[in-house]
């Protein structure tokens, strides 16, 4: 998620400073930008130039006190963990001039939790960028218990101006976004788990009948069915509701390491690539 939005920021004219802890994820981050705005180039919706000035645009660091030299707006996107979201925004508080806007592109932790770690909750917001960040419109605007009405407009604003719609909405679990689609995936799931229909059948049923571009059972393996369970955790623990309560297959899906194609296998099995649509093993008929 880190390199599209370091994309679509230095594409649109900001200058960029990527951090990340890890040097080979950097090197992967910088080479994944390259090969995304090759295939702009390609298909003639960027020219060569605009392709050597964006990458121009990108200074990549390992140490973050580094990075933060100058910049005017976070957008933090490691992984998703709420111990090390606060560590870091406790260290971004620290490091950064009190005018900065800290913003996460966390898909489920509570911004306002996020606001705390820091001295300036004002400052703190969500923006969720959707996957992958280049190609979507999306980005969720969320605005914790404390966010100021300036800094929603500013970010509302500086997502308009990376070519995105803004959708504004308050910090309550799963936000907007996660909190339809994962209730969604997990009826999928549960409607697996009963016997109701296959796979195929059911990712079918709602392709052509709800013109979802892809089946949810395929979208819950693109995701990571470990993302799904941990997303559908926040939503029990938050509203404490048990029509949230992650469907029993799932569990034993990530606890049996099949989480999608991230690892080759989930609802479908992806070692053929993601292309082929062929149902796992454990669901044919
Ligand atoms: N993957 C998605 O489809 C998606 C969609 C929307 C939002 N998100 C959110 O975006 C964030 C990142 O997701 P991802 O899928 O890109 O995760 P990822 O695990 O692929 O990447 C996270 C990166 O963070 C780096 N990192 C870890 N600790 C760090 C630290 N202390 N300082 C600097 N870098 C550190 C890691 O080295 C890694 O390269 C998460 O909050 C996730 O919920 C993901």
């Amino acid at each position: 998620m880190g390199n599209g939005i370091a994309h679509v920021c230095a594409q649109s004219g900001f200058d960029v400073h990527l951090i990340d802890i890890a040097q080979p994820a950097l090197e992967k981050g910088l080479l994944t930008i390259g090969k995304n705005l090759d295939r702009q180039v390609a298909k003639g919706t960027l020219t060569d130039q605009e392709k050597s000035e964006t990458l121009n645009r990108i200074q990549a660091f390992t140490q973050m006190n580094e990075g933060l030299k100058g910049v005017d707006l976070v957008i933090e996107a490691a992984t998703e963990n709420t111990e090390l979201k606060l560590k870091i925004f406790a260290e971004l508080d620290a490091n950064t001039e009190a005018h900065v806007i800290l913003a996460s592109n966390t898909s489920s932790i509570s911004i306002t939790k996020i606001a705390a770690a820091t001295k300036r909750p004002d400052k703190v917001i969500g923006m969720h960028f959707m996957n992958p960040v280049p190609v979507m419109k999306l980005v969720e605007i969320i605005r914790g218990y404390s966010t100021s009405n300036e800094v929603t407009e500013t970010i509302m604003e500086m997502s308009k101006q990376l070519g995105k719609i803004p959708v504004e909405v308050n910090d309550y679990p799963g936000f907007v976004a996660n909190r339809i689609l994962m209730p969604m995936i997990n009826e999928a799931i549960y409607s697996l788990y009963e016997g109701v229909a296959g796979v195929h059948e059911i990712d079918t049923v709602m392709k052509l009948g709800m013109a979802h571009p892809m089946g949810p059972l395929q979208l819950a393996d693109f995701i990571g069915l470990d993302v799904c369970l941990a997303i559908l955790q926040v939503l029990h623990d938050g509203f404490g509701n048990p029509k949230y309560a992650p469907c029993p297959l799932l569990v034993n899906m990530v606890t049996a390491g099949k989480k999608g194609v991230k690892t080759g296998e989930g609802f479908y099995s992806w070692t053929h690539g993601t292309k082929e649509l062929i149902v796992a093993d454990n669901f044919k008929k």
